[in-house]
C-alpha cells in the first residue's frame, strides 16, 4: 500500500489545508460562499491534476492520492474536500467513457484550474434509481437537444462544464441502455442554473437546480462512440468517485478527532483533564480505532480502482470495496464527529467551536453519490453472488427442507 503513496502531494495538500483552508473554513460555512481563494490555491499546487491522467495535462496518480488530497482537505474542512473531489466526479465520465478528441478539449482545463466540472445524475424523482431519468436528450440533425431538470448539483453554478445525463432513447425510459451522457458548458442558450439548496453542511460548495429547456448541444458532445453508453458511464464514475467521498469522511473524522482530543486534555473536571477520565479516555481510543480501519479500507479500496483500471477482471471487487470503503467510512464519520461535539460538552453544540460543523459535514457522506443502503445494496449483491463458490461447504451444514437444488444456484455470477 505504502507504494502507492505520494507523500511530496500529501504534504501539498497539508500545506493548503493549513495555510488556506481552515483559517477560512467557519467564515465560508457561514455566509454560504464559494471559497475563490482556496480554489486559487489549489490550481497554484497543482492539486487540481491529481486524477486526471499524463495525456491530458495531468499528473495521473489515480484515485489512492486522490484520497490522500481529500482527506488532509477535509481534516481542514469538509465542504472543501466535496469542493475539491466533485471536480474528479465530473470529470469521470470523460476519462472513462470519452473519446480521445473529447479528452483533448475538456481535461487540460479542468486539469489545470482554468475550468470547474460537475455531474449531473440525479432528478426530484430519481436519486437512489439512477436509471429511472427523465430528462430528454434527443437527436435532431447534428445536434442533440436536451430537455428536463436536474437536482442536487454539487459544484452547480461555478462549474463550467456539466456531465449530464438523460434518456435518449424513450421507448425504454427506465432502463439503463435508454441512458445516455453529453457535455454542456455553461452559457449554452437553453441551459439556466437554478435554485440554490440552503444545505446542513458542505455550506461552501454551491449545490443548485439545473433546467434545460430545448438547450442543444452537437453531437460532437456525446460520450462516447454511440448512444445508450450513461448508465455504464455513470455506474464507473461512482466507483471511481466513492473512495473519495470516503476520504472526505475520513478527514472529518480525524479532524473533529484532533479537536476532540486536544480538548480533553485541556479541559479540566472533578480536579483534572477529562481525558483521564476512563468514559472520554476510552471513548477517544474507540475514535482513534475506528478512524484506523476506516483508513485502511478506504485506501485499499482506491488501491483496488486503480488496479481494476489495469485489470478488469478486478472491476467486480473494486465495485464491492468502493461501497464497502463509502458505508464503513461516512458512518465511522458520523459517529466519530457527534461524539467529538459530546466530549466538547455543551461547547461542542456553540457554533463558536469548531466541532459542531464537522458534524453537520459528515451528515452528507452519509446520503450522497448512493446512500448507505444503496452501497448496503451493491454490497449484499456481491456477497449473495460470492456465496455460489462456497459449495464445498454444503457437506457441513446438514440438509434441510426447501433447499434450493444445486442447477438452480447459478456458479459465479
Ligand atoms: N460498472 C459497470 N456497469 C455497471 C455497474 C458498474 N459499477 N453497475 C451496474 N452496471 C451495469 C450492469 O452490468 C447492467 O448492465 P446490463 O444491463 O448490460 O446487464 C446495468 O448497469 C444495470 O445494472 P443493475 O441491474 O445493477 O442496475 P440497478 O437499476 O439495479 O441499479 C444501483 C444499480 C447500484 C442501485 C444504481 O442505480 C446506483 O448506484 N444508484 C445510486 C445512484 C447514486 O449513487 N447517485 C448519486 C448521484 S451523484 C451525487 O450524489 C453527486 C453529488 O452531489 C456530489
Amino acid at each position: 500500500m505504502l507504494d502507492k503513496i505520494n507523500f511530496e502531494i500529501k504534504e501539498r495538500a497539508r500545506a493548503v489545508a493549513e495555510e488556506v483552508v481552515r483559517p477560512l473554513a467557519s467564515e465560508h460555512d457561514k455566509k454560504q460562499e464559494y471559497p475563490w481563494k482556496v480554489k486559487e490555491a489549489l490550481a497554484e499546487s497543482g492539486l487540481l491534476k491529481t486524477w486526471i491522467p499524463k495525456e491530458y495535462g495531468g499528473d495521473g496518480l489515480g484515485s489512492v492520492n486522490l484520497c490522500l488530497v481529500v482527506e488532509e482537505l477535509s481534516r481542514a474542512c469538509g465542504g472543501v474536500g466535496v469542493m475539491f473531489a466533485v471536480n474528479a466526479l465530473g470529470s469521470y465520465p470523460i476519462i472513462l467513457g470519452g473519446r480521445q478528441d473529447q479528452k483533448e478539449k475538456w481535461l487540460p482545463k479542468i486539469a489545470n484550474g482554468e475550468k470547474l466540472i460537475s455531474f449531473a445524475l440525479s432528478e426530484k424523482l430519481a436519486g437512489s434509481n439512477a436509471s429511472d431519468l427523465k430528462t430528454l436528450i434527443s437527436k435532431k440533425g447534428e445536434e442533440y437537444i436536451i430537455n428536463g431538470d436536474k437536482k442536487w448539483n454539487t459544484n452547480g453554478g461555478v462549474a463550467h462544464y456539466y456531465s449530464v445525463f438523460g434518456v435518449t432513447n424513450p421507448n425504454q425510459v427506465g432502463k439503463p441502455s435508454a441512458i445516455s451522457a453529453v457535455i454542456v458548458e455553461k452559457g449554452t442558450d437553453g441551459f439556466e442554473i437554478g435554485k440554490e439548496e440552503d444545505k446542513m453542511g458542505i455550506r461552501c460548495v454551491p449545490v443548485r437546480e439545473l433546467y434545460f429547456r430545448n438547450c442543444s448541444v452537437p453531437e460532437w458532445n456525446l460520450l462516447g462512440e454511440s448512444e445508450g453508453k450513461g448508465f455504464k458511464i455513470a455506474m464507473e464514475t461512482l466507483d471511481h468517485a466513492r473512495p473519495g467521498v470516503a476520504a472526505q469522511a475520513l478527514g472529518c473524522a480525524q479532524g473533529a478527532f484532533e479537536y476532540a482530543s486536544r480538548f480533553a486534555s485541556r479541559r479540566r473536571q472533578f480536579g483534572q483533564p477529562i481525558q483521564n477520565h476512563q468514559a472520554i479516555g476510552f471513548l477517544l481510543a474507540d475514535m482513534s480505532t475506528r478512524i484506523e480501519a476506516a483508513r485502511q479500507l478506504v485506501y485499499e479500496s482506491a488501491r483496488m480502482i486503480d488496479a481494476a483500471d489495469k485489470d478488469p477482471s478486478l472491476k467486480a471487487k473494486a465495485n464491492k470495496m468502493a461501497a464497502q470503503g463509502k458505508l464503513f467510512a461516512t458512518d465511522t464519520a458520523m459517529w466519530v464527529t457527534t461524539e467529538a461535539v459530546q466530549i466538547f460538552g455543551g461547547y461542542g453544540f456553540m457554533k463558536d467551536y469548531p466541532v459542531e460543523k464537522y458534524m453537520r459535514d459528515a451528515k452528507i457522506t452519509q446520503i450522497y453519490e448512493g446512500t448507505n443502503q444503496i452501497q448496503r445494496l451493491v454490497v449484499s449483491r456481491h456477497v449473495a453472488r460470492e456465496a455460489t463458490s462456497l459449495k464445498f461447504l454444503d457437506q457441513f451444514i446438514p440438509s434441510i427442507d426447501q433447499w434450493i437444488p444445486d442447477e438452480l444456484l447459478k456458479e459465479g455470477s
